[in-house]
């Protein structure tokens, strides 16, 4: 009875984050510097460590990050990196589940879909032989998976060979866990919640040396009824524009050629600190103040894209012209039981906006497929809506069903046959669509940055167009890091290819 209740009154959440918004104060601030120092003191006490194991084995340490997440999740591994190096361990790629794996190795986790979750635990289990083998080895577990007391529990319970857990909110008390670990043989479980309050100044190893992430917000305050996000990353915690900005020409003085801005929702960057600029503020900032050639960011929630942001991108070339936009669903029906604030048509009048002002802009999207209360009809609609934006890009999910979301509790979860069924069709429907967007590139000439080496061909190089688009190209190894002009005379669903001109 009470569960049907919920159901069907979706106004429940606006209550949630009428709530969630009223707590949220406007007073965002930085981590005192000390308390950032003191963790550069555990770093240095750990290297000391390291050390010491150096002369009694005659190598470094190493160290393994695994990651299971979004970008944000990987961007936070490349500050776990940046601390690992720190401390001096060497960092390795290992991806076998085995004693000689890595000294130490650190789960990563993503807890967004299912299937996200059975992954870490598999490893986790194969990894319990590896440890009885080699005892020293030391396996620590954070991510989002470990906001979730339930979580937490599990790996008390059942996995004993995980020596160290902590979460995404107090990330940067690693050294300071890891050292309370090593010394004193004992397991750590530390899932701290950081309201209010961001770290700045933790060591960074960039994956890359061409595009870099800047996180420019952490947490989310919406609430789609289907999310573990805000549970897990907590209230919505902006950096200020002046830590941004330095941190960004830092990269420009480096030689990075794009970089992407990122946070849960974007457009509410700012609205959590006093006197902070707004998310088109921002870009508008970055823009004046840079030169980096590339500009992306993600993600846009579409109840708060403003028509100041489109000004800001339609007059900002670095600005790329593209738009991550999720819709999530074509039905305005279950846009309401989503708690995603915008009907189909508002979203609509949003593409056609952009489109009026920006008309070389690719918009890429998220859509759920299976939300419990799916009907045929709901459906449809997602597929009429796809037909009428025509993505550049979509990610296409099946609802996964997560545990202490509203929506979990609902009794109408959508039977996997039907799922199934209706996550082809809308593929299918997409990935024509991809194939005809590419077939219009036939005989153009696009801007290229280049990655790298192709991962398929030795022989060719890959980059990606500023609307996102993979191009692999025959060129020298001197383009790499460049922005080149490549005339296309091949299509395929998810590349093109092209000379060099
Ligand atoms: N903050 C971003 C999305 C972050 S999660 C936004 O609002 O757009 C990335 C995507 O995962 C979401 O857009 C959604 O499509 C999908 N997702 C989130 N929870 C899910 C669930 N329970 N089941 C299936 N897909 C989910
Ligand atoms: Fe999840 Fe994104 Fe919604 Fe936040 S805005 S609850 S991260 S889908
Ligand atoms: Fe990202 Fe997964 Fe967390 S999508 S924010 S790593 S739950």
């Amino acid at each position: 009875m009470i569960k049907t209740y919920i159901f069907d009154k979706i106004n429940l959440y606006d209550e949630i984050c009428r709530k969630e918004e009223s707590e949220l104060k406007k007073g965002t601030i930085n981590i005192p510097e000390e308390e950032i120092k003191m963790q550069y003191d555990y770093m240095h006490k750990i290297s000391i460590l390291n050390q010491e194991f150096y002369h009694k084995n005659g190598r470094m340490p190493t160290a393994r990050v695994r990651n299971f997440g979004c970008q944000m999740n990987e961007h936070d591994a490349e500050k776990l990196s940046g601390m690992l190096l720190e401390m001096g361990y060497s960092l390795v790629q290992s991806d076998e589940d085995k004693a000689s794996a890595a000294d130490l190795i650190i789960f990563n986790t993503c807890c967004v879909r299912e299937n996200a979750e059975e992954k870490v635990f598999g490893h986790l289990g194969a990894l319990k032989a590896a440890k009885r083998e080699n005892p020293d080895m030391i396996i620590a577990v954070c991510g989002c998976m470990t906001e979730q007391s339930h979580v937490v529990d599990e790996i008390r319970r059942k996995y004993k060979n995980v020596d160290l857990v902590f979460g995404t909110q107090n990330q940067h008390t690693f050294p300071e866990l890891l050292l309370d670990c090593m010394e004193n043989k004992k397991h750590v479980y530390n899932t701290e919640h950081l309201d209010g309050r961001v770290a700045e100044g933790v060591p960074v190893k960039r994956a890359d040396s061409i595009k870099a992430w800047v996180t420019i917000m952490y947490g989310c305050n919406n609430f789609c009824s289907y999310c573990i996000v805000p549970y897990v990353r907590g209230r919505e915690r902006s950096r200020s524009s002046s830590d941004i900005l330095q941190e960004i020409k830092t990269l420009e003085a480096q030689g990075y050629k794009e970089i992407t801005l990122l946070g849960q929702n974007v457009n509410s960057y700012g609205l959590d600190k006093e006197d902070e600029l707004n998310f088109a503020g921002l870009l508008d900032l970055i823009c004046r103040e840079t030169s980096i050639p590339r500009i992306r960011f993600m993600t846009s929630h579409p109840k708060d894209l403003s028509d100041e942001l489109i000004d800001v991108m339609a007059s900002n070339p670095q600005i790329c012209r593209q738009l991550h936009l999720p819709v999530q669903s074509g039905s305005t029906r279950l846009l309401g039981k989503m708690n995603r604030k915008y009907s189909a048509e508002k979203y609509m009048e949003i593409i056609d906006k952009v489109r009026s002002k920006i008309p070389d802009i690719a918009f890429s999207t998220d859509i759920i497929v299976g939300f419990p209360g799916e009907t045929d009809e709901d459906f449809e609609q997602t597929l009429d809506l796809v037909k009428k934006v025509r993505y550049d890009m979509a990610f296409t999910f099946i609802y996964s069903k997560r545990k202490g979301t509203p929506a979990a509790e609902w009794e109408n979860q959508v039977p996997s046959e039907v799922v199934k069924e209706r996550f082809e069709r809308l593929l299918a429907l997409q990935n024509g669509i991809d194939r005809e967007i590419n077939e219009t590139y036939m005989g153009k000439k696009v801007e290229v940055l280049v990655d790298g080496y192709s991962r398929t061909n030795a022989e060719r190089f890959t980059g990606r167009t500023q609307g996102n688009k993979i191009v692999n190209f025959v060129g020298d190894r001197h383009c790499i890091g460049e922005i080149v002009t490549v005339e296309i005379d091949e299509v395929q669903t998810w590349s093109l290819g092209g000379k060099l001109i």
